[in-house]
Formats: structure tokens, C-alpha cells, sequence
């Protein structure tokens, strides 16, 4: 296939930042087409660690083209710090490499300082949002008073735009929230510093990329966050503002549908989640620490610690439906190791009655109590595996059984957060509608373990 999504089949921090890094080896595009800031993907290359928010991870690989789509909303300030700290580090030194979206909205301080407001006054009922606007964002981007990046052209009359909804924005700050207002003069100062610097990336993105389609390259499609927390299939209200499966990939990239050649969802071999909300498999205690631990289960973008649980073959199920899902990589087996027995959810229990399938109501789902499978674990360390016959024996057996519960193609294992701590049984480039036979740069191959049955 030349054109592939790759998307989060739990609540976030599946590991897609890792994975999408390894395919960009074989990419000439890769596309973020949803969420911000909120979004923290971590890439861990020769050593080095790098937390990208907003650009796309194909940055670490000199000669990749970043796009960010229109369907992104981005904090310029932010983007402009996430790219010096890059070209610090020797990376995004040519600037027609990173593209951005004239048609991208733009998050403000007032949306920051509304996203906040909102939930200390929430308390105990909120979100638990990463506090950067993005919810605030994509409201005035629906009730049209957004700021797009393409406003920009025309300064004058941005700043008309941006001085109005600083006044609205600091009236509802001040009356209704009881919070502090935003520096109006200071943000317009800011943005006209700003806008020399951004304007250099900006184009007609969805243009871009229907060329490249249509030119054969390979394009690979980021997806931020994860199913569970897309604004209508995730567990509404505890989920973010954008869609975060797979149908966000047309709007939010602007290609036709159909020009998608495949998805790939990305699981961690337990499930995790941030903030509030249902999580059927969540658990607590000694054990999630010590998975919390071994796995540095803190969120990259805001530092709290990350909610445990073990994988949900139920919930990943769904994700794999609503995405069409054509294989899955999953994440952080090694994080598993020492840990006996292992259990995969495979149904739950709800008002005495067992279910295979999510709950109609997603708000049932804080009432479902699940119904697990344990398998034996295993006691070696697995960082080194680079094929299937490299894991123990109970390792493998956990990942037939989830392959065969979840009835999907295991396509990659990862076994460290390094690029190279990975099990490749079956590379996405190489599959389905592949055209050119193109090589793909080392040589990893690996057995597919079962046929693909869904
Ligand atoms: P993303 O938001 O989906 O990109 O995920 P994050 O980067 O927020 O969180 C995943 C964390 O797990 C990061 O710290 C990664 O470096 C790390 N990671 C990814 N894959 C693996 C793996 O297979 N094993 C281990 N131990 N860590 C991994
Ligand atoms: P990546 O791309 C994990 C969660 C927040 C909160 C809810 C709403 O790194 O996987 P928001 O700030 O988006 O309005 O917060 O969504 N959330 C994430 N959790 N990983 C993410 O992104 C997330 N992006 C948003 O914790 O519960
Ligand atoms: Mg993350």
C-alpha cells in the first residue's frame, strides 16, 4: 500500500509516535490531519529521546516532507518552539520540507486560559484536558470565528479579528468563568513577531497531497490520540474535540475517499488512559505501579501519571471496526515481562448479563465489569527480540491469543522505546495494493502469525 493511516485503538499513548517513525523510514510524506498540541508522541532514535506535538514524526528523517493539515488546530507559538528545538538538534533544517495548512485554525491564549478556566470550575467533575486550548479552539473553528493561518496575509485586518475575539473571549474570561483576562495587545504583538516566521511553511496542503497520491509516493497519515477518545465514537464527554479515527483522515487532510490504502491501529499489549472517564480494565495498586513504572506510564505532554489497566480485547474490537483496521502494531509487550498471570479482557458484564460488544450507551460503560482470560507469563527480558522465535514461549501465546480474539493481522510487536525494539512479521508498505515494488530501507522480515481474519 502506498497510503496508510495509523491511528490509536485505546485512549492515547498507544506508541504511535514510535511507529510512525519507523515507517517514515519507507514514507516521502507524513501527515498530522487532527488535534494539537494535546497530542505528545514519543520518538526514541540513536538514544536520544524527542517529544513531538505538532510536527509530524517523519521529522527525524532528513529528507521527509511534514505536513499539518487543515484539520489540525495549532498554537503557533508553540509549533515555532517545537521547530527551533528541532533545528537545535539538527533536524527540520530545510524549510519547504515542513509544510502547514493555510486552512489550519489556530489555538490563542484565550483559548488556553478558557480550556482552564472551564475545568477548575469543574472540579471534581472535569475532563482532566491537557489544558492547551485545543477543546475552545475547535469550538470557534464550528461557530466560525476561528483564526486560520491563512488569515494571516492580510494583517490588518487579522488583527480586526483577533482584537474581537480577544473581547469576547475576555468578557466571557471575566463574567461568566470568574477567571482572569488574556493581555490583548501583547497577543497581537506576538503574532505579528510570529507571523514572518510562519508564513514560510504555509501552502494549500490538500493540493499537495492529492499530487503526491496521485504521483505514487508513499504517504503516511499520523493519527493523535485514539479511538476511545474521538469526539463521537470515543466516551463522550470524557474525550477530546477532534475525530481521531481513521474518516478524520479526508477532512483533515483533504484527499478523497478511496485515495486511503489502508490503517494501522496501534494497541499497547495492556491499556492505559489520562484525565477522567470510564475504563472498563483499569486497575490499581501495586501492580499498576509497577507497570506504571516499567512502563514510564507519565504523560509526555503534561507529566501526570497515566491510569493502568490490562488490553481490552472488546474495546479494541470496535476500534478495529469503525477503522477497517488492516492490521495492528502493538506496543510495549516487554512492559509485561515478570508479570503472572497476563489477562486479556474478552467480554464484559453488565446488570448480570454478558456482552461481546461495547455497550449501546457509552456511559454504560463505566457500569460494565469485565470478564477476563489469564494466560501464564513470562519471566525473561524480550528487548532484544527482533522475530517471533526470539520471544518466550508464553509470549507468544499471549499474542495468538490476542491476534485470534480480536480476529486482526498482528503486523508489528515493540519491545523497548527505541525505533530498532521492534518485531516487523509484516510490513504495511509491502501489503495489499502495494504497486511499485519499492525497497524498503534495512531488511526486516518476519513470519505473519495466522492468516488475517478480519
Ligand atoms: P503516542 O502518543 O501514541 O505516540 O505515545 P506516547 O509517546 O505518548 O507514549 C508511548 C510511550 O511508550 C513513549 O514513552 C514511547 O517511547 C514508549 N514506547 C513505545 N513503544 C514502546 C515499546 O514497545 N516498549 C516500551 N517499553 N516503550 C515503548
Ligand atoms: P496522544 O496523541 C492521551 C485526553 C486528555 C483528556 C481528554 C481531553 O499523545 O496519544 P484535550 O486537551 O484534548 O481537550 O483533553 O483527552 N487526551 C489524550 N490522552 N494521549 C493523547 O494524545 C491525548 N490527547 C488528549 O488527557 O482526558
Ligand atoms: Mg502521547
Amino acid at each position: 500500500m502506498n497510503t496508510l493511516a495509523v491511528v490509536g485503538s485505546q485512549w492515547g499513548d498507544e506508541g504511535k509516535g514510535k511507529i510512525v517513525d519507523l515507517l517514515a523510514a519507507d514514507a516521502d510524506v507524513v501527515v498530522r490531519f487532527q488535534g494539537g498540541n494535546n497530542a505528545a508522541h514519543t520518538l526514541v532514535v540513536n538514544g536520544e529521546k524527542f517529544i513531538l506535538r505538532l510536527v509530524p514524526a517523519g521529522a527525524l528523517h532528513q529528507s521527509k516532507t511534514c505536513v499539518i493539515g487543515n484539520g489540525t488546530v495549532v498554537d503557533p507559538i508553540a509549533l515555532l518552539a517545537e521547530i527551533d528545538g528541532l533545528k537545535r538538534r539538527g533536524h527540520l533544517r530545510d524549510n519547504s520540507l515542513l509544510k502547514l495548512s493555510n486552512d489550519a485554525h489556530m489555538v490563542m491564549p484565550y483559548h488556553r486560559a478558557i480550556d482552564r478556566a472551564r475545568e477548575d470550575l469543574l472540579g471534581k467533575s472535569a475532563i482532566g484536558t491537557t489544558g492547551f486550548g485545543i477543546g475552545p479552539a475547535y469550538e470557534d473553528k464550528m461557530a466560525r470565528v476561528g483564526l486560520r493561518f491563512d488569515d494571516l496575509t492580510d494583517f490588518n485586518s487579522f488583527r480586526e479579528k483577533l482584537e474581537r475575539n480577544i473581547r469576547d473571549k475576555n468578557a466571557y474570561l471575566k463574567t461568566i468563568l470568574k477567571a482572569k483576562p488574556v493581555a490583548g495587545a501583547e497577543i497581537v504583538e506576538q503574532m505579528r513577531a510570529a507571523r514572518g516566521r510562519l508564513r514560510r511553511y504555509l501552502c494549500d496542503t490538500s493540493a499537495f497531497l492529492q499530487q503526491a497520491i496521485a504521483g505514487g509516493k508513499r504517504v503516511l497519515f499520523e493519527g493523535a490520540h485514539g479511538v476511545m477518545l474521538d469526539i463521537d465514537h470515543g466516551t463522550y464527554p470524557f474525550v477530546t474535540s477532534s475525530n481521531c479515527s481513521a474518516s478524520a483522515v479526508f477532512s483533515g487532510a483533504g484527499i478523497a475517499p478511496g485515495s486511503l490504502d489502508g490503517v494501522l491501529g496501534i494497541s499497547k499489549a495492556y491499556t492505559t488512559r489520562v484525565g477522567s472517564g470510564p475504563f472498563p480494565t483499569e486497575i490499581s495498586g501495586r501492580l499498576a505501579d509497577a507497570m506504571r513504572e516499567e512502563g514510564s506510564e507519565f504523560g509526555s505532554a503534561t507529566g501526570r501519571p497515566r491510569r493502568i489497566g490490562w488490553f481490552d480485547g472488546v474495546l479494541t474490537r470496535h476500534a478495529i471496526r469503525l477503522n477497517g483496521m488492516w492490521g495492528i502494531a502493538l506496543t510495549k509487550l516487554d512492559v509485561l515481562t515478570g508479570i503472572d498471570p497476563v489477562k486479556i479482557c474478552v467480554g464484559y458484564q453488565l446488570r448480570g448479563k454478558r456482552i461481546d460488544q461495547l455497550p449501546p450507551s457509552r456511559q454504560m460503560l463505566g457500569k460494565v465489569r469485565p470478564v477476563y482470560e489469564s494466560l501464564p507469563g513470562w519471566q525473561e527480558r524480550i528487548d532484544h527480540a527482533r522475530s517471533l522465535q526470539d520471544l518466550p514461549v508464553n509470549a507468544r501465546r499471549y499474542l495468538e491469543r490476542l491476534q485470534e480474539f480480536c480476529g486482526v493481522r498482528l503486523a508489528m510487536v515493540g519491545v523497548g522505546a527505541s525505533r530498532e525494539a521492534t518485531i516487523i512479521l509484516e510490513h504495511p508498505f509491502l501489503a495489499l495494493k502495494s504497486t511499485p515494488a519499492r525497497r524498503l530501507s534495512g531488511s526486516r522480515s518476519g513470519k505473519v502469525i495466522g492468516p488475517p481474519t478480519a
